[in-house]
């Protein structure tokens, strides 16, 4: 067959561009063509992830389907042939959240919420690939995702409760490491930078190093399940 358009998928829906625009890029595309504006623009040069899509193809070698992320404010709309884009809407909403960005929520890893689709579509491109991953995949995974709001340590919590643990468990390995110095008033001088005297809440408890104390509690969560994801186009299984 020869074809004259571009013809690609956005989250299961088939489009068919005849006048695509060589100097349009995915990310200007959905927003501004498709009105899919999950996919936020930051940097616009492929330095703060908050582009991030999902792109799945057929290998030209292997000919098996692949799944990778990719920054679309730097990809042409033109490269898409053949290709299956999804994006943040394609995942879930909040009536059905996926796991990702349920996840993501209950860590309390989204506060302006800028950089979490771009984050959550990250983390989505890994488990597509490794439903079990580790904690070092996930690092690499989002290496290219910045975020000016959170210091990370929920978004890692809420990523890395996907990984295989010892026991099974898939609560967030949250830990509080707490100085077993007091803190608060010591003959009439603030020790440990407090001046909340006994009141001071580090000193109740945890005082023990070790002590472990989880943030959030994910026991209740659904497990991810990556026979519910939906299929390649068989349309576009173009060898
Ligand atoms: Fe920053 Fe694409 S908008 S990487
Ligand atoms: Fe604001 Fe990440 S939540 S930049």
């Amino acid at each position: 067959k020869e074809w004259t358009t571009l013809l690609f998928y956005v989250n299961g829906r088939r489009i068919e561009e005849k006048k695509a625009d060589p100097k349009t890029t995915l990310a200007t595309y959905l927003r501004d063509y498709l009105h899919l504006t999950g996919t936020k623009i930051g940097c616009n040069e492929g330095g703060c992830g908050a582009c991030t899509v999902m792109i799945s193809e057929i290998h030209p070698l292997t000919e098996k389907i692949v799944h990778y992320s990719a920054n679309a404010c730097l990809m042409p709309l033109c490269m898409l042939f053949g290709k299956a884009v999804t994006t943040v809407e394609g995942i879930g909403n909040v009536k059905k959240m996926h796991p990702v960005q349920e996840r993501m929520a209950l860590c309390h890893g989204s506060q302006c919420g800028f950089c979490t689709p771009g984050f959550v579509m990250a983390m989505y491109s890994l488990l597509r690939n490794h439903p079990k991953p580790t904690k070092e995949q996930v690092d690499e995974s989002i290496q290219g995702n910045l975020c000016r709001c959170t210091g990370y340590r929920p978004i890692l919590d809420a990523f890395y409760s996907f990984c295989s643990t010892d026991n099974g468990s898939k609560s967030s390995d949250v830990e509080i490491r707490v100085n077993d110095q007091l803190h608060g008033v010591e003959n009439g001088r603030i020790v440990n930078g407090c001046g909340m005297g006994d009141k001071c809440c580090k000193n109740k408890k945890n005082q023990d190093e070790n002590t472990k104390t989880q943030l959030t509690d994910l026991s209740k969560v659904k497990d991810y399940d990556e026979t519910q994801e939906p299929i390649f186009p068989p349309e576009v299984q173009i060898k």
